[in-house]
């Protein structure tokens, strides 16, 4: 087999990488190592930036979000009783869009199948080769046979476990870490959202998220202990801590109903220093990771994937290797960006083990300094809409 790109993993990267390049008229096959039905069951976030909503214009995938998406101009932030509003819309003139990672990954399938696409699912022992010379091919496993991929250029978007990471040699390859000792415990329930807006609450008995997919469907998270397991939680107890832990006239709003799914997530802070080894290039959780506050996992792909988009296109249509050559480079500058934005949210929102009552001030004063600042709100609202490609 042959094709021009090699797109290791069908998540949101992959595929939104595959669909651009389509458009492009740039030929790529995708091997991913679960079922479409698996992909598809995974919940993420479900906070688009600007910049995501255009790309899905340019590939031809949002005229279902553009119809059951729901624009945003602002969020709700709370300490304890008290609430204020950041307003994406007067202060930075752009808002986000609310629609699921999900419904994303489902439309770039659909318009995957559309073009003839080749995903190929249930792909194993998936390995690049010969990434520093002109001619890179993968190996894999499909339905009991060894193929070979030949390729002009491979795209790593095989998320955090994936190999392709590993292929950048200890030698020049750097990790940055941090794992926050917390989780976050999720529930999707088939109610109405307690608000038209999200609300980012911080409080005495730690954080918690009302977040919403659409009118009759909730996504809600509390701040967790690692060692808690969904099981621990029934659906009472979960009702009852997260109304202790937004304002009491949210709460006296919230409508609760059976958890439609629950599932803790850890959080963590990652980097992968290159993001790219030759002709391979990382993109998506396969080369970074953030915490969920702020909702920055799926957009920090799109940002990669939009430049790569770009370098592959100007590679192939204008012979043009500037962007291939830089790719590492200005996809981190913009990556780390979105790493202190969402490590700035995680650590004004959370409660954390070691805090002491001067960290707690330090918090009650960012989160006062942003409640009364345009600089502070200004600040926090273009990150939130997203930064600029
Ligand atoms: N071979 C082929 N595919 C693989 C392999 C492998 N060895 N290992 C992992 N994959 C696939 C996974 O099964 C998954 O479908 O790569 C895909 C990576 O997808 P995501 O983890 O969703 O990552 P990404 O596409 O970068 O999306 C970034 O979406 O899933 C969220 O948390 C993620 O919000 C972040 C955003
Ligand atoms: C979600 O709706 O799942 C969500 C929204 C905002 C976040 C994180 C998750 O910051």
């Amino acid at each position: 087999m042959r094709t021009q790109v090699a797109i290791i993993g069908g998540g949101p990267a992959g595929l939104l990488l595959s669909q651009l390049l389509h458009k492009a008229g740039v030929a790529s096959v995708v091997l991913e190592r679960r079922s479409r039905e698996y992909v598809l069951s995974r919940i993420r976030a479900g906070v688009l930036e600007t910049g995501l909503v255009n790309l899905m214009h340019e590939a031809g995938i949002a005229e279902r979000m553009d119809r059951e998406g729901f624009i945003h101009d602002g969020t709700l932030i709370a300490n304890g009783n008290d609430q204020f509003r950041i307003d994406f819309k007067e202060l930075t003139g752009s808002h986000v869009m609310v629609y699921g990672q999900t419904e994303v990954t489902r439309d770039l399938y659909e318009a995957r199948d559309a073009a003839g696409a080749t995903v190929m699912h249930e792909c194993s022992g998936v390995k690049p080769h010969d990434l520093t010379t002109d001619a890179p091919y993968v190996t894999f496993f499909h339905e009991g046979a060894v193929h070979r991929l030949d390729c002009d250029f491979i795209a790593g978007c095989d998320g955090f476990h994936g190999p392709c990471r590993q292929e950048i040699p200890l030698s020049v390859r750097r990790e940055f870490e941090k794992v926050y000792p917390f989780g976050w415990l999720g529930v999707l329930s088939e109610t109405p959202p307690v608000d038209n807006e999200l609300i980012y609450s911080n409080s005495e008995r730690g954080f918690a998220l009302c977040s919403m997919r659409n009118a009759n469907l909730s996504r809600y998270y509390i701040q967790c202990q690692l060692s808690d397991t969904p099981d621990d939680w029934t659906d009472d107890a979960f009702w009852d801590e997260l109304r202790r832990r937004i304002p009491e006239e949210a709460a006296d709003r919230l409508v609760t109903g059976p958890s439609i799914e629950k599932s803790i997530a850890p959080l963590r802070s990652f980097v992968c220093e290159p993001m790219q080894w030759g002709r391979m290039f990382l993109c998506g959780d396969a080369a970074h990771i953030v915490p969920p506050t702020g909702a920055k996992g799926l957009n920090t792909a799109a940002s990669d994937v939009n430049y790569l988009w770009r370098a592959l296109v100007a590679w192939y249509k204008d012979g043009e290797r500037g962007g291939i050559d830089t790719y590492s480079e200005t996809a981190l500058a913009r990556i780390w960006k979105a790493e202190r934005f969402s490590w700035w949210m995680t650590t004004l929102l959370h409660r954390l083990p070691e805090q002491s009552e001067f960290d707690i001030r330090m918090q009650d004063a960012d989160i006062a300094y942003l409640q009364h600042s345009t600089a502070a709100q200004t600040a926090m609202a273009e990150n939130y809409v997203g930064l600029p490609y």
